[in-house]
């Protein structure tokens, strides 16, 4: 577990590294790059849009309120578009297509909590990190299991199909002992009913299943800590730029803290 938060951390600290030596590309030639993006000019998979891939069932970051998406990332997404002079426009996928859609050029963005991995930037730049997440392990009331090492007593763990709590389980507990779900709630279900023992999820999305889902439990004992960043096509790189500046802005004015505030309030 240590070495796996060490090798995020050096992820992190290289991501850093590589954003804070690429300076703007010094192209005049577009308009459609605003003041965030410095000059590069940036294209997008329609022009004058920004095509975001998410998967919306991972509140507070993005779930649907009637037939809009909304949350931390559609919030995001949106405030980066309007400083790069886009439209935005948020498609709702599996979320083990997000990284496919981004790098076969149907999406501009992932973003959906998305965790910066190793693997995953073998296929996709991932932007700076924007927020921080833990997955946690949700119980029911009165469960046996009472730490993350429980889980190594033969339980039945639930995940969200290609998540991080997915490939940690897997790793640490064997596949044998691990469901995968095409959806957190779908695992929360599963849970209620009494087909798995324990969730491994991230922690804001484990607080939304649990306050709308007596009876459940977030141990507290966290299980990894990792960074949340946008998922960019490798050859668009004039983008990324534009995103970081963009998201550089939304953190020196306070946007980006207003809109995480907003949806998970100080405790
Ligand atoms: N942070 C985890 C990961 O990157 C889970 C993200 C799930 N996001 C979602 N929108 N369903 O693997």
């Amino acid at each position: 577990m240590k070495k796996r938060a060490l090798s995020l951390l050096l992820a992190s600290v290289m991501a850093l590294a590589l954003t804070a030596c690429g300076s703007s590309a010094g192209n005049a030639s577009t308009d459609a790059a605003s003041d965030a993006s410095g000059d590069a000019a940036f294209s997008t998979v329609t022009a004058g849009t920004l095509t975001m891939a998410t998967n919306a069932y991972f509140p507070p970051y993005e779930y649907y309120e009637g037939d809009k998406i909304v949350g931390i990332d559609a919030e995001i997404a949106q405030a980066i578009a309007d400083k790069l002079g886009l439209t935005l426009k948020i498609e709702d996928m599996e979320f083990d297509s997000i990284i496919t859609a981004v790098s076969t050029g149907k999406a501009d963005m992932g973003l959906a909590g998305m965790t910066v991995t190793e693997e995953r930037k073998k296929n996709v730049n991932f932007s700076d990190t924007y927020a921080t997440g833990v997955q946690v392990v949700i119980v029911p009331e009165g469960s046996d299991v009472k730490t993350v090492d429980d889980l190594a007593n033969g339980k039945k763990i639930g995940v969200q199909l290609a998540t991080t709590g997915d490939i940690y389980c897997v790793d640490d507990f064997g596949s044998d002992f691990v469901e995968e779900y095409n959806k957190g709630n779908d695992a929360i279900m599963a849970l209620l009913s009494g087909k798995i023992d324990a969730v491994v999820i991230d922690n804001e999305p484990a607080k939304s299943f649990v306050a709308s889902n007596p009876g459940l439990v977030i141990l507290d004992t966290e299980y990894v800590t990792e960074d949340y960043a946008a998922a960019l096509n490798k050859e668009n790189d004039a983008l990324l730029e534009a995103v970081n500046g963009a998201l550089k802005e939304l953190k020196a004015d306070g946007t980006l803290d207003s809109i995480i505030k907003k949806y998970v309030p100080a405790e």
